[in-house]
């Protein structure tokens, strides 16, 4: 028997059909991952952007080898974007997740009156702990994938220990898959505009909502680890690291707080 919860709030395919960023809308109960759909869509030259939308997942996949633990209500999906057509060059690809993490702040304050932040590069935390992930994919040159998980109605009976020790939700605040997903279509396009024309006011907006400043990180990258004192974000969304008196720019990686594993 299916320990699933019912799903709490049916999306409205014809509203988000309306959001002007939107030119192709899927949504679906069931698919393996909508960042894979969402790279099928790029392959067959669907109109972009493409929104697809999924119920639940049953692939569903996080950065690097994790997958993405998500019970029924919370939302995920996927954007398949052409990024020249967005006026988007290849070196702003990397401010992307950030100008990501930032709008699913916003869709949450919108949405709730709460105040989320952005754990470089892409993670959104709600009072410490995980309430979204990004995962941000480039099937091939030009195209990118940007997939979202948030934890808005769901709860986390019945997930792995790790969920259950690190992930939060908005249970409980009122508001809805559909109204979350529409705030973030609107932020997105708005922070998309700003990535392309270079406008500082993303950095700004990333560096107001960055939860690691001052904070004593590890950063891991492959086998190198480096350890030391948040000093925020560059001008080119770089997260900067003091160690050894000296302060240098991180490009990729993954982040472990203090205390944390
Ligand atoms: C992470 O925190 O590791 C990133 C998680 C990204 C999860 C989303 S859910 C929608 C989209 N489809 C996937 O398979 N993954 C992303």
């Amino acid at each position: 028997m299916s320990t699933r919860h019912a799903v709490s709030d049916t999306l409205d395919e014809s509203a988000l059909r309306d959001s002007p960023f939107c030119q192709t809308v899927e949504i679906h109960a069931e698919l393996g991952s909508t960042n894979d759909r969402a790279r099928e869509l790029i392959a067959t030259e669907a109109t972009l952007p493409a929104l697809i939308v999924a119920d639940r997942q049953t692939a569903g996949r996080g950065r690097g080898a994790n997958r993405w633990w998500a019970s029924d209500g919370a939302l995920t999906f996927s954007i398949a974007l052409d990024a020249a057509a967005r006026g988007l060059t290849t070196a702003q690809h990397g401010l992307l997740s950030l100008a990501t993490a930032v709008a699913i702040v916003e869709a949450v304050r919108t949405t709730t009156g709460r105040a989320a932040g952005v754990k470089w590069p892409n993670d959104v935390l709600l009072a410490g702990r995980k309430l979204a992930g990004v995962l941000i994919e480039s099937p091939r040159p030009g195209r990118l994938v940007i997939g979202v998980g948030v934890n808005v109605a769901n709860r986390f009976d019945g997930a792995p220990d790790d969920v259950r020790a690190r992930a939060t939700s908005l249970a409980g605040s009122g508001t809805t898959r559909q109204a979350v997903l529409a705030a973030f279509l609107s932020a997105f396009d708005a922070r998309l505009t700003q990535l392309a024309a270079g406008d500082p006011q993303l950095i700004d907006a990333a560096r107001a909502a960055c939860v690691l400043k001052g904070e004593i990180v590890t950063l891991r990258d492959g086998e190198r680890e480096t350890t030391g004192a948040c000093r925020g974000l560059a001008e080119d969304g770089a997260l900067l690291i003091e160690s050894d008196a000296k302060v240098a720019s991180y490009y990729a990686g993954v982040i472990a707080r203090s205390g944390e594993r």
